[in-house]
């Protein structure tokens, strides 16, 4: 009989630790070495939810170290809620490394990097092998309240120069993270990760400025794997991203389609054409 082949990127892994960060705010943290080994910064997997009724979930991967990743979410509806009953030992199935990451082959001097919400989520992996590569590294993080600014000590830890803001002035400066982007000197790099009205305004700040920016973006998924083209976004057709067979473009015109899960979840945000 034929053996069985399973897709490599298809993990069972098991519930190392939990945390409750803030009220809904969940760090997962999983023995999953392969996952570790494959993680590049700004990758997701797709989450299981254990009691298998619910479609799985985007996540982003948030610390991948020795045999430990972890995935930090905010419980937003039934499948985050469900991941949210996992208890130390319970086993996961997970789907990933997925998308592309973001691409820090060039290192500059300084970046910054600007993570809204749930955000915070995709961006330290990035954080840390920048600042391993030398680079100076701000992270200006906003959020609605100072309890949901959560974990913000671990990018300092790992050796960013924090700059906070929130929605109510509980903490950092009183109003949107974009704004600092705009007031501090500019960087070499910016890189994104939040709701979408925010990632447009940081791709329009990093126009105005001249720093080329990668925008991670958050899509809702129903595959995540490529197969639906349920998540697409229009795309410069001379991107190096756009997909080689496009099922449709904008008009006839230089813009095509492009799958967040796939050709994604980060692009250059001169060739996002929103
Ligand atoms: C590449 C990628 C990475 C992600 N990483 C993380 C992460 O690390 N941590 C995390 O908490 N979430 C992350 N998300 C968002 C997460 O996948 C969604 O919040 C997910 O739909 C939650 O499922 P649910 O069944 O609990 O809630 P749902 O019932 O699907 O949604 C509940 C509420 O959240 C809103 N919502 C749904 N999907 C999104 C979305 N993609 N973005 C913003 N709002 C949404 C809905 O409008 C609804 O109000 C990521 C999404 C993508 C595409
Ligand atoms: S969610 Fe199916 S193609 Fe992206």
């Amino acid at each position: 009989m034929p053996a069985i082949e399973y897709d490599s990127r298809v993990h069972v892994t098991r519930v190392a630790d939990r945390r409750e960060l803030a009220p809904g705010v969940i760090l997962l943290g999983l023995e999953a070495p392969e996952l570790v080994r494959a993680t590049r910064p700004g990758q997701f997997v797709m989450a299981i939810p254990p009691a298998g009724e619910s479609a799985a979930t985007a996540l982003g991967i948030y610390e991948a170290e020795g045999t430990r990743a972890s995935l930090l979410f905010f419980i937003t509806g039934k499948r985050t809620h469900e991941l949210a009953e996992l208890r130390v030992g319970e086993p996961l199935g997970l789907i990933g490394p997925l998308g592309n990451g973001f691409d820090l082959s060039s290192v500059p001097q300084r970046a910054a990097i600007v993570a809204g919400g749930v955000g915070i989520a995709s961006v330290l992996l990035a954080a840390q092998a920048l600042v391993r590569s030398g680079a100076s590294v701000e992270l200006l993080y906003g959020a609605r309240t100072s309890e949901l600014l959560v974990d913000a000590e671990r990018f300092g830890e790992a050796g960013c120069e924090l700059v906070l803001a929130t929605d109510d002035g509980s903490r950092g400066r009183h109003g949107f993270v974009t704004e600092l982007l705009g007031e501090r000197p500019a960087p070499d790099l910016i890189l994104a990760c939040g709701p979408t009205p925010m990632l447009r305004a940081v791709g329009a700040i990093a126009a105005e400025l001249g720093v080329p920016a990668q925008l991670s973006l958050e899509e809702t998924f129903a595959c995540g794997v490529g197969g639906c083209w349920g998540c697409v976004v229009p795309l410069a057709r001379s991107s190096a991203q756009a997909p080689s067979f496009p099922p449709a473009s904008r008009g006839g015109s230089d813009v095509v389609f492009a799958r967040v899960c796939k050709e994604g979840p980060v692009f250059r945000s001169d060739e996002l054409q929103w």
